[in-house]
Order: structure tokens, then sequence, then C-alpha cells
């Protein structure tokens, strides 16, 4: 009992100097209430950084082994997540939609739970929260209705049960962003540093796990993170994963696989001959309106039914999602494809011999059609 006892006063401390925010001034909605104080799981739970849970000894961020999702031998790491029947279908359709795009860019494949032991489940919270990494059992995800519904705030609350902390928190922040502890008053351990491990891969301004310039104020229309040293770079996007976002789930969980969020892209070594045994995917996201995507030079090999290289165009975020372009090779030029979504994926596989020089694409957002 005794014992028990100073675990709770020592976990109040603890939450008690992380004291966390109630007001939802932020973009983001990244925002934890004191819910937490009166339903932690157990006492060797605590409050960090405003949405992220941490069992005691585990706060040096993604520098935790033991909390990483298992690979399974097919490469994979299953993650098996229920979405509370509290959400709506549509609310559901849509966390799920934000989950798949983890699940087509990296080697994490969220998968439906039956029966597994570990898993993630999904809640309507009073707050955006999750656990940090895998804590074995049943692990809630708290997603607020109208609070953290966007795409990139889901994923943010996932990634965090996969084991990634907030960007800002980076060991080597102090290089690339000021935190103005001045305009922060009530919420200081949101904005601790910790000794992450950081992959080998750039602090990310873009990144959904960073938080927005007035995420936390306490003075109204005064930053509490500045870029440095350009302070008008943009923080805070909750549109969804960034890139790099993409390159370290596929980094921490050691994938190998070849996929990026899109801009302009062009097939590897372009114009010089793509590899042998190539398999990339491209993923256009964009806010609304329509995507037109353009080839400006193609040249695949030629093979019947385009078995051995080709390229493929799906409307949707997987490759189960409708095709827009079927398995397309030889020498371009294409025409240009119009996708009436706002996510387009694009597939680019070549078998073990002759290769060509590929191709370069881009795509707009079509503002000026019907
Ligand atoms: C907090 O968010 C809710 C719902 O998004 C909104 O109705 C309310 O006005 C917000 N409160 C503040 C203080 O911004
Ligand atoms: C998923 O959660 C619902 C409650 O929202 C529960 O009724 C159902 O049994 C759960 N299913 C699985 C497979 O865990
Ligand atoms: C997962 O379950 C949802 C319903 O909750 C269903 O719509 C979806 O198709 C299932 N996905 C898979 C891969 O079975
Ligand atoms: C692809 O493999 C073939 C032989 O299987 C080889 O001749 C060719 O150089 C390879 N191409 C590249 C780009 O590696």
């Amino acid at each position: 009992l005794l014992y028990t006892l100073f675990s709770i006063f020592h976990t109040f401390f603890f939450l008690k100097m992380f004291t966390i925010s109630m007001e939802n001034n932020s973009q983001n909605s990244d925002v934890a209430l004191n819910v937490h104080f009166l339903h932690l799981p157990d006492s060797e739970i605590a409050v960090y950084e405003g949405d992220i849970l941490l069992r005691r000894g585990q706060r040096s961020a993604i520098n935790c082994e033991s909390c990483l999702w298992p690979k399974s031998l097919d490469g994979l790491v299953k993650v098996p997540v229920n979405i509370s029947s509290d959400f709506s279908l549509a609310e559901r359709s849509w966390i799920a939609d934000a989950l798949q795009e983890v699940s087509t860019l990296t080697c994490v494949k969220f998968v439906n739970r039956t029966t597994e032991a570990d898993y993630v489940y999904v809640e309507r919270g009073q707050s955006c929260w999750s656990y940090f990494g895998k804590i074995g059992g049943r692990q809630a995800v708290g997603l607020v209705k109208n609070g953290c519904m966007d795409k990139g705030a889901i994923q943010h609350e996932m990634n965090h049960a996969l084991g990634f902390i907030h960007e800002q928190a980076r060991s080597d922040r102090d290089k690339f962003v000021k935190i103005m502890w001045e305009h922060i008053t009530a919420e200081q351990g949101n904005f601790g540093k910790v000794n992450s491990k950081n992959l080998g891969l750039p602090y990310d301004y873009s990144s959904v796990m960073h938080y927005g310039a007035y995420d936390f104020s306490s003075t109204p229309g005064k930053p509490t993170i500045v870029p440095v040293p350009n302070p008008l770079v943009p923080i805070g996007q909750r549109e969804g994963l960034s890139n790099l976002d993409v390159a370290k789930i596929n980094k921490l969980y050691k994938c190998s696989k070849c996929s990026k969020i899109a801009s302009s892209f062009s097939s590897v070594n372009y114009p010089s001959p793509y590899p042998n045994n190539s398999n990339c995917l491209w993923l256009i996201r964009i806010r609304r309106n329509k995507i037109f995507l353009q080839f400006e030079a193609f040249d695949l090999q030629t093979s019947s039914d385009c078995s051995s290289d080709y390229v493929k165009v799906y409307s949707g975020n997987s490759k189960s999602s409708p095709v827009l372009l079927d398995k397309y090779c030889g020498q371009g030029p294409l025409p240009s494809i119009v996708a009436s979504g706002s996510t387009v994926l694009v597939e680019f596989a070549s078998d073990e011999t002759v290769t060509a020089t590929g191709f370069r694409a881009s795509y707009n957002r079509g503002m000026n059609t019907p």
C-alpha cells in the first residue's frame, strides 16, 4: 500500500510538472485535457508533451526498441486496429482512409483487429492523445470529433503509437526553432527536448508531428515556436504525412520501401536507365479540386500486356483503389490524366531484365477547369 501511495504521489507530482492545456488555441487541436489525471490506466503511466502518454522509464522518445511493433516474416509490421463504434460510419471510413495512407507508403500495415492481444483502440476522446509506442494489450488513441479529425491529425496520433515524438522535441531542435518561453506559461512541459534517435534524417518543418507556431500560447497572437533562421517557414500542417514522415516510418521499422509524397517526380535515376526490379509508389494529395497528372517524358520497356515494366495509376490512396490508367508501357506520350478526387497513387514497376530511361511527371490542381 505504501508503495502504491508513493507511486500515485510520484505520478501525480510528475503530472503536475507537466500540466497540460485546456485551451484549444491551436490550429491542429493537438490538445490534451486534464481528464488524464483522473483516468490514468495505472500509475506507471505519465502524461508528457500534451498528447502523449508514456510508460515510466521510456522518456527517451524514439530511442526505445521495445516500443516498436513487431515485424512479421513477410516484412510487414501489422498494427491491429479497432475503431470505436462511437464514431459514425463516415468518420470511421475517414479514419481508415488516413491510416490507409500509412499502410500504402510504409511497411506498417494497419489491419482490422480480430483477436490479437496487442492492438490500438481508436476511441472518441475528450482530447487528442496517444500512448507512445506499443505498450502491450489494448491501447487507446483518443480523437475528438471536431478537434483532431484532420487526416494529418489522425496520422499524428497514430505516429505516436508507432513510436514518434513531436518533431520540435528532437534533440537537435534548437538549431531549427526557437522556443518562445515568454509566451508559454502553463504548459512549458509540452516544449521539452528529448534525447531522440533522429534516424539520420533531417529536421522536418512540414512534419505532421510538428506543433504549429501558436500552439499553447498564453498570449493571443504571440508565437510559441519560431523557425530559425527563417521565421516564415510554415509549421504545424495537418494535411497529411510529409515525405520525411514517410521516410522516418520506413527507417524506424527498417522497411525497404520506395515511396514518396509526390510533387513532381521521375523514375529512379532518370534520365539514366531505371534499375531492374524497381517498385515505387508516389502519392499525390491535394486539398480539393481535380488532379491533372502529366507525364512529360515516358520510355519504358515494351512488353505484351505491359507485364514486364509498367506505370499504373489509381484514383485513391491504395492499390485497391479504382484504376485510372491500367499498366502502361512503351514510349509515350501519354495523355494527361484527370482524377476527380483528392488523392492519386502512381505505381511504377520494372522486372529483372531490360530497362529504359523511364519517366518524368508532374501534376497541377486544375484550378481553371469546369
Ligand atoms: C474550442 O473548440 C470548439 C470546437 O472546435 C469551439 O466551439 C470553441 O469555441 C473553441 N474554444 C476556444 C476557446 O477557442
Ligand atoms: C471493437 O470495438 C467495439 C466497441 O466499439 C466492440 O464492440 C468490438 O467487439 C471490438 N471488436 C474487436 C474485434 O475488438
Ligand atoms: C475493416 O473493417 C471495416 C468495417 O469496420 C470494413 O469496412 C473494412 O473493409 C475492413 N477492412 C479489411 C481490410 O478487412
Ligand atoms: C538489368 O539486367 C540486365 C540483365 O538481366 C542487365 O543487362 C542490365 O544492365 C540491367 N540494367 C540495369 C539498369 O541495371
